[in-house]
């Protein structure tokens, strides 16, 4: 992968560019007129919003309540691919902790997040783009990314030492977020008209992948011309975010239209990830979704990816798989998968798309 070794032009921190105080965005971040906010985003739909799922009741005794929950869960991702969970049984404060660690992070000295830097061989570490093309138009965004599963990958020499509380923080968070990624894969499979643990297996058991991109959108003095993440859909299995409490941002796509997120009190944002898309021949769609910046606050952002085993072929279930319903998409391992990002950056749904087996 000769092509993924370093980034083909010098990395500019986004953050140094919108604290330098320019009144005007470099080119590179100007997007062509389609894909700018505020052409596609009507005021019609500002009430709209995602499904809020409560998940109290889950795991109670109540065969009634477990149901209907289910349910909930069942049409939000077969009409949305996207919605929040609140009551979901990991800690409010926890949640906060993390979302404060990175927000200092982000606000240390630039020698210090510039000893992180990344590159785009694993991209772990400190970034400012995705994609390796050279002139591409580039996201008005930094991020820190770092795996968390498998444990042979979790390194915390990669992850930051500031703030000092930061490692064990994000540890906890981490380890929460598998075991409600957990729960979920149970309730998607059962939706699925799957055994429980069917879904969990096909991601490769135990041995699933996790990590971590916390996304930092500074402010931007054009933000209606830009975007701070470019239109995609995650290419992972399931998406766990952690929105910033004071500042939206998140817009899902929708029948063609944008719908602005407004995230509920300590929700976390689920959405399905290409690899569950797959794995469903497409009962459940990953669903696209950009981001939106502002000129008057930063937005820190936690998105907690939960991926398959790594070098397993990932393809439809035999069991969703039938004469009406022939298997749309040939296998393909998340290594391989993933690369498209890695090298193309964020391009709509067209990875998942142009996969689909030829018939
Ligand atoms: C992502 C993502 C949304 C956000 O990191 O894949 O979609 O609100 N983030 O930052
Ligand atoms: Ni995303």
């Amino acid at each position: 992968m000769s092509n993924l070794q370093d980034w083909p032009e010098p990395v500019v921190r986004v953050q140094s560019l919108s604290d330098s105080g320019l009144c005007n965005i470099p080119d590179r971040y100007v997007k062509p007129p389609t894909e700018r906010p505020s052409l596609s985003n009507s005021h019609d739909n500002d009430d709209a919003n995602i499904p809020i799922i409560d998940l109290s009741g889950l795991y109670g005794d109540d065969d009634n309540l477990r149901a209907k929950i289910r349910r909930e869960i069942s049409a939000a991702c077969r009409e949305w691919g996207f919605f929040q969970v609140i009551n979901h049984g990991i800690s409010p404060e926890l949640m906060d902790q993390a979302r404060e660690n990175w927000r200092q992070f982000f606000h240390a000295p630039m020698e210090i997040k510039q000893s992180y830097a990344n590159s785009p061989k694993t991209y772990e570490g400190y970034g400012s783009r995705l994609g390796v093309k050279k002139g591409a138009i580039l996201d008005w965004s930094d991020y820190y990314f770092l795996h968390y599963r498998p444990s042979s990958l979790k390194d915390f020499n990669k992850w930051p030492a500031v703030p000092t509380s930061c490692r064990e923080v994000i540890d906890e968070y981490c380890k929460e977020l598998v075991e409600l990624c957990g729960r979920l894969m149970k309730v998607l499979s059962i939706n699925l008209g799957l055994e429980e643990d069917h879904l969990q297996n096909a991601f490769g058991g135990e041995n699933i992948g996790a990590c971590l991109r916390v996304n930092f959108y500074p402010k931007c003095p054009q933000p209606d011309l830009t975007l701070g993440l470019s239109s995609h859909s995650d290419p992972g299995g399931l998406t766990m975010l952690l929105p910033d409490d004071q500042v939206t941002g998140l817009q899902v796509r929708k029948d063609d239209r944008w719908i602005t997120v407004k995230p509920a009190r300590h929700a976390f944002i689920v959405n399905i990830g290409d690899q569950v898309q797959v794995l469903s021949n497409a009962k459940y769609k990953s669903v696209e979704h950009r981001v939106a910046v502002n000129s008057d606050k930063e937005r820190v952002s936690l998105a907690f990816f939960y991926n398959p085993k790594s070098d397993i072929p990932i393809e439809p279930l035999k069991e969703l798989v039938t004469e009406e319903n022939p298997s749309l998409y040939p296998p393909m391992t998340f290594d391989e998968y993933r690369l498209f990002i890695r090298l193309r950056g964020p391009k709509g749904k067209s990875q998942v798309e142009s996969m689909k087996s030829p018939r």
